[in-house]
C-alpha cells in the first residue's frame, strides 16, 4: 500500500477540461476471466487488459500457485497448466475480495481449495455464505477454522439448482466459471446481469463451455473437460464504471470531452439521468460525448434522486461519483444506496470541501445542491474506497483550492495511470510519493 498524496489545483467552477479520453478494459471482469483460466488446458491470451493494481495482484496470486504469465502492453497470456496446488495465499487473497472468484475454478479443477474468508472492507461486511450454499449444494465438504476455508470434493460438482438469495456477482461468476466442469447441468436462479458476467460467458462458451442464459436471472451450464483456448483470446470489455466516472466529471468540468472505446448502452440508467438533468451528452455506438457544457452553469442542471441497483440499474459503483456531481446541481436530491451498507463514508470529504448532506440513515443521504467547493483547511482527506477516491477527485478538480488526497492506491486498483490522463484532457493534478 503506498501513501503517496495526490494534490489537485482546483478549476474554481470553471468548465475547461476538453479532449478525449480512452477507457480500459474492465478490472471486474478481466479479474474473472484471468480466474476462468483455471478451467483451461492449454494458455489463454487476454487482451485490452488494464494494468491497475487489482489485476498486478492477481497475477502474483496466480504465480505464486504456479500459473506461468507472460505481461504484455496491455495483454497477458497465462498458462495454468502449472498450477499444482490450490491454496490461496492468505495475506494477498484477504487483501483482495475479488480473489475468492478463484475458489471456483480451483475446486472444479482440482477438487479442493484452501482459502480466507476474503474480509469485509470499507464498504460493507461482504459475507461470502451465497457461495459456501452453493458449494454446499455442489456437494462440497466445507470446514470453517479460524476463517481459514478448507473445501473439497469426491470427484465432479453435483448436478443441482441453486437460488441465489441475493443477486451477487462474484457469487454468480464464480459458480458459473466452476459448474462448466461440474458432472451435469447446474441451473443458478435470481442471477446478477453485469454485462461482464455476460462477457466472461461468451468467451467460454467460444472455448467449448455450455453455458446458456448469462445476463438474465437463470443461467443454466452443462458440465464438461476442461476448456481449450485454442489461441482464441479474451478481448476484455471497456470499463463501464470508468467510463461513467469520466462521464460525472465530465459533467461538472468539462467543456467538450468525448469518452471512447466504450459501451454506452452499459451505461444507460447513468447517461439516461444525467441527460434528464440537462447535461448536454450525445451518444455515439462507441463513444460518449459532452458537448458545449463551457457556459452551462451546474447550478442549472436538474436535481433528481437515485437509488443504486443491481445491473441495469444505476450502479453502485457510480454512486459516489454522482453524489459528487448532485452537489453542485441546483435543488435538492436523495441517494438511497441499496448494495452495501457502508458505502457513504466519504461524504466526509465532500462536507470539509463545503457540500451539505444530511445522513438521513445508514443507507440514505440528503444532498443540498449548488454548493461552493472551497479547500480552506488543507487537511489530506482519505481515498477512501476505489470509487470514493475517483468522487473525491471530482470534488477537488471542481474545487477553489488545493485538494490532497492520500491512499491513492485505492484509485490506483481501479484507475490505472489516473494521474496522466487526467491532465492530458486539462486537470492540473501531481502525485507526491512520499
Ligand atoms: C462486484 O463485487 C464488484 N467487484 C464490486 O465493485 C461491485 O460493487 C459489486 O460487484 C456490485 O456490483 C468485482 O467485480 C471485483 P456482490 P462482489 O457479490 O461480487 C452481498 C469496485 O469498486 N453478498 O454482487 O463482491 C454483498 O455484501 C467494486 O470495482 C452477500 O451478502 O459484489 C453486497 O452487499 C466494489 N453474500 C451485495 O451482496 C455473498 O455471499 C452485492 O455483492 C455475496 C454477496
Amino acid at each position: 500500500m503506498n501513501n503517496d498524496v495526490l494534490i489537485i489545483q482546483g478549476l474554481a467552477g470553471k468548465k475547461t477540461l476538453s479532449g478525449e479520453v480512452a477507457i480500459n478494459g474492465a478490472k471486474n471482469a478481466v479479474l474473472k476471466a484471468m480466474a476462468a483460466t483455471i478451467l483451461f488446458k492449454d494458455t489463454v491470451r487476454l487482451e485490452n487488459v488494464p494494468m491497475n493494481e487489482d489485476v498486478k495482484k492477481m497475477i502474483i496470486i496466480l504465480e505464486r500457485m504456479g500459473a506461468k504469465i507472460v505481461i504484455g502492453e496491455s495483454s497477458l497470456s497465462i498458462d495454468p497448466t502449472g498450477i499444482k496446488e490450490s491454496n490461496l495465499d492468505q495475506e494477498l487473497a484477504q487483501s483482495m475480495r475479488a480473489s475468492v472468484v478463484l475458489t471456483g475454478p480451483l475446486l472444479a479443477r482440482f477438487g479442493n481449495v484452501k482459502f480466507p474468508a476474503p474480509g469485509g472492507c470499507v464498504i460493507g461486511a461482504r459475507p461470502i455464505d451465497l457461495f459456501v450454499e452453493g458449494y454446499r449444494k455442489m456437494g462440497a465438504n466445507i470446514d470453517i477454522v479460524d476463517e481459514m476455508y478448507s473445501m473439497e470434493i469426491n470427484g465432479k460438482l453435483k448436478s443441482t439448482e441453486i437460488f441465489f438469495n441475493l443477486q451477487t456477482v462474484g457469487g454468480t461468476e464464480t459458480l458459473m466459471m466452476a459448474a462448466t466442469l461440474g458432472q451435469g447441468k447446474i441451473v443458478l436462479k435470481n442471477c446478477a446481469m453485469e454485462p461482464e458476467i455476460v462477457s466472461v460467458a461468451e468467451y467460454l462458451n467460444s472455448c467449448g463451455a455450455n453455458i446458456k442464459g448469462a445476463g438474465t436471472p437463470t443461467i443454466e451450464i452443462m458440465g464438461g473437460n476442461l476448456l481449450e483456448s485454442k489461441g482464441r483470446p479474451y478481448i476484455t470489455v471497456p470499463d463501464r464504471i470508468e467510463a461513467g466516472s469520466f462521464l460525472l466529471l465530465g459533467a461538472l468540468c468539462a467543456d467538450n470531452l468525448k469518452i471512447s472505446k466504450c459501451i454506452p448502452e452499459h451505461l444507460y440508467s447513468t447517461i439516461n439521468l444525467l441527460k434528464e438533468s440537462g447535461v448536454p451528452i450525445v451518444v455515439n455506438n462507441d463513444s460518449i460525448e459532452i458537448k458545449n457544457n463551457g457556459d452551462i452553469k451546474n447550478s442549472s442542471f436538474k436535481s433528481f434522486n437515485v437509488r443504486t441497483h443491481e445491473y441495469p440499474g444505476f450502479p453502485t459503483d457510480l454512486q459516489a461519483p454522482m453524489v459528487t456531481f448532485l452537489t453542485q446541481v441546483g435543488g435538492e436530491s436523495i441517494v438511497l444506496e441499496t448494495i452495501y451498507e457502508g458505502r457513504f463514508k466519504f461524504i466526509k470529504n465532500l462536507i470539509s470541501l463545503g457540500a451539505n448532506i444530511t445522513s438521513l440513515n445508514a443507507r440514505e443521504i440528503l444532498i443540498k445542491g449548488n454548493t461552493n467547493f472551497n479547500n480552506t483547511d488543507n487537511d489530506v482527506l482519505d481515498a477512501f474506497d476505489i470509487r470514493a477516491g475517483f468522487a473525491t477527485i471530482i470534488a477537488g478538480i471542481v474545487s477553489n483550492g488545493q485538494t490532497r488526497i492520500k491512499n491513492t492506491y485505492y484509485i490506483d486498483r481501479g484507475y490505472e495511470n489516473i494521474v496522466s490522463r487526467l491532465n492530458a484532457i486539462g486537470a492540473n493534478i501531481s502525485r507526491q510519493t512520499n
